[in-house]
């Protein structure tokens, strides 16, 4: 009685849910204080999971968020993501600042985001929490606390971090001369790396014993460089109280040489195509404008062995700041790094603090925010959902590849692919063999000095990559490990256990399945021959995804179809273990595989389901540059490419042999007939 009681006084909020027919949709645009209303009702009805009557709203609000993004006057056939998501845009518009697109990942990620943030403001109590979780309460509590600060105060604490590294005088005070004569930038940076572990114009990082230099992560470029000025402009006058008109000559100094600087830089992660050099290797091309080695050995505080070797990280870089530094001048220069180590220590004076706050403590304790959301969240009920469906879908994936239609491999290679799929491991990213408290005991925090806090967690780790946590599934080849971030782990958004089945086959299941099919590129395990019949099959992708097109655009016929098969593996394999589910189904269950309002089969279903995890919009400027983008496809032929490729989805819908969705040509790596 008393859950049918917390239902019945949810109604309201549910109704509204309803009514509105957006569901989450609202997530994207709406105000935070409604989304997370919502969030916290969802919780509490969920939690109360033993009414049929809970059950039935649950159902009723996905049903009715599954039909608000749907096109249903459309045909299915014709053109089943537009079928599937034709008024998401309406739902969650793109636009050209932000967001410049939307999709169904970040709903996820605001859900979790919230999530987060509830964590974080309830009262740190030491009978509780653990240590390391005191610490990053306190640390946000500092960061709250910071708004009480004098402007006055705040300006010249941020003066006194420029100080410790070089002499600059006040720069409120209009006329006052810096003398630049004993400016050393490459000293200077590689002093501000060793204290703070920022990359500012050279990168140096360690990993796996080796030491990389050179180009730091690429500088995103806005398109206009008049904007990124603004930016730059209002930091300076805000934060710094520089003069007006100062501050504008100023920050267009600044973006113009960030411009010239980020011309020379590609986008690659550390560790693709380094080139092993030795110290003088990496100097001898650039002695009259800087040497690296006396980077590298105050950055390492230690003197190199010559015969030692490091990697070089974007060996075209190093020429190319060469030649940006030696035309630069020493104040321009001089600027713009001081911005660089500054903009990490902004502290907003206006706007959301609590949105400030939980972003900063996001972004530097990430992967002990995840261990939080995962311990109050991932509950044992939860996680044996997810690896539930993780055995079936790797049961199926088995079949697949056991069947008759892969009798191309050879039958080693087969044996080997086989071994390596029953090898592969779902890792939840929550982080739980990581000893926290010994991560974060000699970390030193003061209750309202949240500048001195910031330096205190930037000092630590300096030489080390930055964690950045994914909120996507990823696979990791090394390990052979799928990881599942702390993100996914949320119900009742894509999957529930109280919505059928065929959601969770169709979102969670292909997602899974899509990450163990890159298990098997591995080029080590194939005999030339499958590989050369693999090949094969693969340009059948290539020419098919060449021939498709998005907004009358064609594709650029890329040979990077790792991806496009991937997807293409997975709505088989996922089918294929959903099949298998239904027919382990009593037939009076079956009506459970269905949604209210929502007339279709449970086949059906489960397509509709795949596809609108793939939902999304983008803004006009970015859609272009985004299909003349060699590396992914977009969503929306991601979706009709993988389905017109997949002959059942014909039959589900019962489709003519003319349509759009059922192609005649068919791609697959493996043809199994799964009926
Ligand atoms: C429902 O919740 C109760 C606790 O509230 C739990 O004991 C029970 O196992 C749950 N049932 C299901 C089907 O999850
Ligand atoms: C670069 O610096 C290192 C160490 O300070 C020094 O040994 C080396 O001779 C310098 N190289 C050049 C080309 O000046
Ligand atoms: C550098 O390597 C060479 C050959 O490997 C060796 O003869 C020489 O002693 C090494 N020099 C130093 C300083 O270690
Ligand atoms: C998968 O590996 C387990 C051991 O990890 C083994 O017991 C099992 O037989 C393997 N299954 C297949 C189909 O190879
Ligand atoms: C974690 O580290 C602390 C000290 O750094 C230690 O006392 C504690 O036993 C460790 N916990 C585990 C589970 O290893
Ligand atoms: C392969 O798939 C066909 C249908 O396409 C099916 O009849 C057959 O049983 C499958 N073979 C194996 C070994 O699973």
């Amino acid at each position: 009685m008393k859950n049918i009681g917390i239902a019945f006084a949810l109604l309201p909020l549910l109704l509204q849910l309803l009514l509105t027919g957006s569901g989450r949709g609202h997530l994207l645009s709406g105000q935070p204080d409604i989304d997370l209303t919502i969030q916290a009702q969802e919780q509490l009805i969920s939690q109360h999971n033993d009414s049929a009557y809970v059950q039935r709203l649950m159902r009723l609000a996905k049903s009715a968020e599954m039909r608000s993004y749907m096109q249903p006057e459309l045909e299915a056939c014709d053109n089943f993501y537009d079928y599937s998501c034709g008024h998401w845009p309406q739902i969650n518009p793109a636009n050209g600042v932000h967001p410049r697109e939307t999709n169904y990942e970040q709903l996820l990620v605001k859900a979790y985001h919230h999530k987060q943030q509830r964590l974080l403001e309830r009262p740190a109590n030491g009978e509780v929490d653990e240590l390391a979780v005191l610490r990053l309460k306190q640390f946000y509590a500092s960061c709250l606390l910071f708004r009480q600060m004098p402007e006055d105060v705040y300006r010249r604490q941020l003066q006194e971090i420029v100080a410790e590294f070089v002499y600059v005088p006040d720069l409120s005070q209009p006329g006052q001369e810096w003398p630049t004569e004993d400016f050393d930038w490459l000293d200077t940076v590689a002093r501000i790396k060793r204290k703070y572990g920022f990359n500012i114009l050279l990168l140096l990082q360690l990993s796996a014993d080796r030491i990389y230099v050179g180009q730091p992560n690429k500088i995103q470029a806005l398109p206009d460089r008049q904007a990124r000025a603004n930016v730059i402009r209002d930091h300076l006058e805000s934060h710094l109280g520089v003069e007006e008109k100062l501050a504008k000559t100023w920050a267009r100094e600044i973006a113009d040489l960030e411009q010239q600087i980020s011309r020379g830089m590609v986008e690659r992660r550390v560790g693709i195509l380094s080139q092993l050099r030795k110290p003088e290797e990496l100097d001898a091309p650039n002695t009259e404008a800087f040497n690296v080695t006396q980077y590298v050995e105050i950055v390492i505080d230690r003197e190199l062995d010559p015969n030692e070797t490091l990697y070089e990280h974007v060996p075209s870089y190093l020429s190319h700041l060469a030649k940006v530094v030696t035309d630069a001048s020493p104040q321009v220069l001089g600027r713009y790094i001081f911005h660089e180590l500054l903009q990490h220590f902004f502290y907003e004076r206006t706007g959301n603090i609590v949105e400030q706050c939980v972003s900063r403590v996001r972004d530097l304790f990430p992967e002990l925010l995840d261990n939080m959301v995962y311990k109050q969240y991932g509950d044992a009920a939860i996680l044996s959902d997810i690896e539930g469906i993780w055995q079936q879908i790797k049961h199926s994936f088995r079949g697949v590849l056991e069947n008759s239609s892969a009798d191309w491999l050879v039958v080693e290679t087969r044996e080997q692919l086989l071994e390596h799929l029953n090898a592969t491991s779902l890792v939840v990213n929550g982080h739980a063999d990581v000893n926290f408290t010994q991560r974060y005991e000699s970390l030193e925090l003061k209750d309202r000095e949240y500048l001195q806090n910031l330096k205190a967690v930037f000092s630590r780790e300096t030489l080390t990559a930055k964690i950045i946590p994914s909120t996507s599934l990823v696979y990791n080849p090394l390990e052979n490990t799928v990881l599942l971030p702390v993100a996914l782990l949320q119900p009742n958004i894509m999957w529930s256990r109280y919505y059928p089945r065929a959601l969770r086959f169709g979102s969670l299941g292909t997602l899974l399945a899509h990450e163990l099919a890159h298990s098997l590129e591995d080029a080590s395990k194939w005999d030339a021959k499958s590989f050369a019949e693999y090949a094969k099959r693969k340009a059948c992708f290539k020419e098919q995804y060449g021939r498709l097109r998005l907004n009358g655009r064609y594709l650029p016929e890329s040979s990077l179809q790792a991806e496009n098969i991937a997807d293409n593996l997975a709505i088989q394999v996922a089918y294929h273990a959903y099949r298998r589910y239904l027919s382990e189904l009593a037939t009076s269950a079956l009506g459970t595989e269905s949604l209210p309002q929502l007339k279709l089969s449970p086949r059906q279903l489960f397509f509709l389901s795949y596809a609108q995890l793939w939902c999304n919009d983008a803004n006009e400027e970015f859609r272009d540059k985004q299909s003349l983008l060699k590396i992914r496809t977009p969503n929306a032929l991601r979706v009709m490419g993988a389905l017109s490729n997949f002959e059942t989805f014909g039959r589900d819908f019962s489709c003519s042999s003319e349509s759009r969705m059922t192609t005649p040509q068919k791609c697959q790596l493996f043809a199994a007939s799964l009926d």
